[in-house]
């Protein structure tokens, strides 16, 4: 099928007080995996290819977008294309010739009066192109290995009122918020803030988007959307999934040097974490279709 549109995936299910899990691709093996395990869970998804990303596959977009999308056309699922954390306006404008329906831009590093001038520009030119912009207000923190911020610490968490504000002043199209997630987590153990979540759901009348998400556990996941996330972003977890399997692999064959054997064992974990993941989101819990235990 043709690829999807994140905008229209997400007002859907945000409508349905569902959410989209838009996961983190790196390789052509994290690719395969979220579409086989979207197919597998019967969920459309999103892929999303972050600035990181592009940085690690030496700055080029389209050799894996190109890839993303030639994937999504052909899966059984509904799969949109998403460009995440963006910095660089040169890789925004990047993202309509390369099948990308949506950008994450990502100024929430920069002072409130600066984030919002640059968000603004970047929303101004997004929807002159058609595409369904996201930013971010507040700090999730943990992107390339900076500690967590203080939750403390003024800004680190997203303020409602302050967050209405920037919403009407920039014309984004949803927003990420800091309640409590970390980027980066292999551990599932934070928690998030759910007043806070509530009111920000009260005060806003756009998706709202939780980054970090690999480090919550089920019941945090599914009560971030019960409290209002409409996209579920998810990236360290299919790491973790296929860097064990991958190391188990080699430890049991030290003798392998076909990059088929212990690539594939890795692929087939993330497709089991995607599967599982999705799941959780959709359902509450995992039920026994579901291919990987908790
Ligand atoms: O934008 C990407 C996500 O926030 C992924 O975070 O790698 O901690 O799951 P994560
Ligand atoms: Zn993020």
């Amino acid at each position: 099928m043709p690829l999807a549109a994140t905008g229209e995936l997400i007002a859907a299910a945000a409508a349905a007080r569902h959410a989209v899990p838009a996961f983190n691709v790196i390789t052509l093996e994290h690719v395969e995996a979220v579409i086989a395990g979207a197919e597998h869970a019967g969920a459309p998804v999103v892929l999303q290819v972050s600035e990181n990303a592009v940085k690690y596959r030496y700055g080029r977009l389209l050799p894996l977008a190109r890839a993303a999308a030639e994937a999504a056309e052909r899966a059984a699922v509904p799969v949109a294309l998403h460009l995440d954390h963006i910095h660089s306006d040169g890789l925004l404008r990047q993202a309509p010739g390369a099948g990308f329906s949506s950008v994450m831009y990502d100024a929430a590093r920069l002072p409130y009066e600066e984030n919002l001038a640059a968000t603004r520009a970047a929303a101004d030119w997004a929807h002159a192109q058609g595409l369904w912009i996201e930013a971010e207000l507040g700090q999730v923190g943990g992107k390339n290995g900076e500690p967590p911020p203080d939750p403390h610490a003024p800004g680190a968490r997203t303020d409602p009122q302050e967050a209405a504000a920037f919403v009407t002043g920039t014309g984004v199209d949803a927003l990420a918020v800091a309640v409590g997630s970390t980027h980066a987590m292999t551990t599932r153990t934070a928690a998030l803030d759910h007043g806070l979540l509530k009111r920000l759901s009260a005060a806003l009348d756009i998706p709202l988007v939780l980054h970090g998400s690999s480090g919550l556990p089920d019941g945090e996941l599914t009560a971030a959307v019960a409290g209002g996330i409409a996209k579920v972003n998810i990236g360290t977890a299919l790491n973790v999934a296929m860097t064990g399997a991958i190391r188990e692999f080699l430890a049991a064959h030290p003798e392998a040097a076909d990059s088929r054997g212990y690539l594939g064992v890795g692929r087939e974990a993330m497709v089991r974490t995607v599967d599982r993941l999705i799941t959780v989101l959709r359902d509450g819990d995992a039920p026994s279709h579901a291919l990987e235990a908790p």
